[in-house]
């Protein structure tokens, strides 16, 4: 079977991740490379294979290339997978899917009118760990669900955001710790807890020099009733992996970054007798990353493009996490409570 040919627009930190994880897709082949800043495509292609391209519109009009992953900052992407999805070509989006409500409606018309596929990047659905849990919780063995946390205490350095042109901005970041680095947690919680009814919330920027928050904590109110909290930071010293608790009437699980690390309910799953640290240390170091789960969700995109069936996280999916951000700032903006379908 030929492979589906993948094209990367936007070749700075996360696009080489994409690269990597594309040569460990069976069936997908990098092939072609584009970014506006001259000379960085080539450099990129270089080390990563693929074709550069200097123009955006030769890339997508190319045959060769049917999907196209967009790894550029957060503001543009919503104008870049409307582009690409009216081009044709199946979208990948790096996360956030977009940082507008208006934005996400964009993406989501434009992909359904083009009928292409959509994904939205939040690698960490795809470890076994995060699976066994929306399982257990899925067949009530937690009984009933009384909270769902996230604890997210990262630190930056404060040159994170001043060597960088949009990090930390409201027009490109489309917020701070919660949008750029919370939205991982946000979108576990949701797609394990259920949707959000209504949040509340403060923010302040307390150590970076930035437009957005840097610090972040909001309360949650579940449709099933249960409640959560959501700490969201990049400020402080030295960082702690991210948490998620999901607590319920009969039992309890803990995540830390993509690991069960306790589980307090019957049957444990055999492989947590001997429990294996986390590799990923985020929490300090942004490009700590491994491909492995990048390509576990391109392999998904690539199966989903095949059997023609919906990516795990869709344009339905992708928005949620986005929408749940939306409230809560919101909320920290207004300082008054906001119910989900009040946005
Ligand atoms: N899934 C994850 O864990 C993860 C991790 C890091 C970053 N990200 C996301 O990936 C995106 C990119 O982050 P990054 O750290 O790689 O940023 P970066 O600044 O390192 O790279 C962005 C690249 O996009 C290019 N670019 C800017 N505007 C463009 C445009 N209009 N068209 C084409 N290219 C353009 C820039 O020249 C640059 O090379 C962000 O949305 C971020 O939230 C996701």
């Amino acid at each position: 079977m030929n492979s589906i040919g993948f094209g990367i627009i936007g070749c700075g930190m996360i696009s080489q991740l994409h690269a990597d994880a594309l040569k460990e897709v069976e069936g997908a082949e990098l092939r072609g490379i584009y970014d506006p800043v001259p000379g960085r495509a080539e450099d990129f292609a270089q080390k990563k294979g693929g074709t550069p391209y200097h123009d955006i519109n030769v890339l997508l009009s190319d045959p060769a290339i049917e999907a196209v992953c967009i790894c550029t900052p957060s503001g543009t992407h919503a104008e870049l997978a409307v582009q690409v999805a009216c081009a044709g070509k199946h979208v990948v989006v790096e996360k956030p899917m977009a940082i507008t409500l208006g934005q996400l409606k964009q993406v989501e018309n434009a992909c359904n009118e083009n009928h292409v596929k959509f994904c939205c990047i939040s690698q960490l659905r795809f470890t076994r760990d995060y699976r066994l849990i929306r399982e257990a919780v899925a067949e009530g063995k937690l009984g009933k669900l009384v909270c769902g946390d996230v604890y997210m205490k990262y630190y930056r350095e404060p040159s994170y955001y001043a060597g960088s042109s949009w990090r930390g901005t409201l027009a490109m970041d489309g917020g701070g710790a919660l949008m750029n680095q919370g939205i991982h947690g946000v979108d576990l919680l949701q797609s394990i807890m259920g949707p959000v009814k209504s949040v509340f919330a403060r923010s302040r920027t307390l150590l970076h020099n930035i437009e957005a928050e840097d610090t972040l904590s909001a309360v949650l109110e579940y449709e099933n009733g249960a409640l959560g909290v959501i700490q969201a930071t990049t400020s402080v010293c030295p960082g702690y992996s991210r948490k998620l608790e999901i607590n319920g009437t009969q039992g309890s699980i803990t995540l830390t970054e993509d690991r069960i690390t306790s589980w307090d309910l019957a049957d444990a799953p055999e492989h947590l007798a001997h429990p294996v640290e986390s590799g990923i240390r985020t929490a300090g170091d942004p490009s700590a990353l491994d491909a492995a789960c990048h390509a576990a969700q391109l392999s998904d995109m690539v199966q989903a493009i095949r059997t023609d069936r919906s990516p795990l996280v869709d344009q339905k999916e992708g928005k949620k996490a986005v929408e749940i951000i939306l409230a809560i700032y919101r909320s920290a903006q207004t300082g008054k409570p906001v119910e989900l379908n009040d946005l």
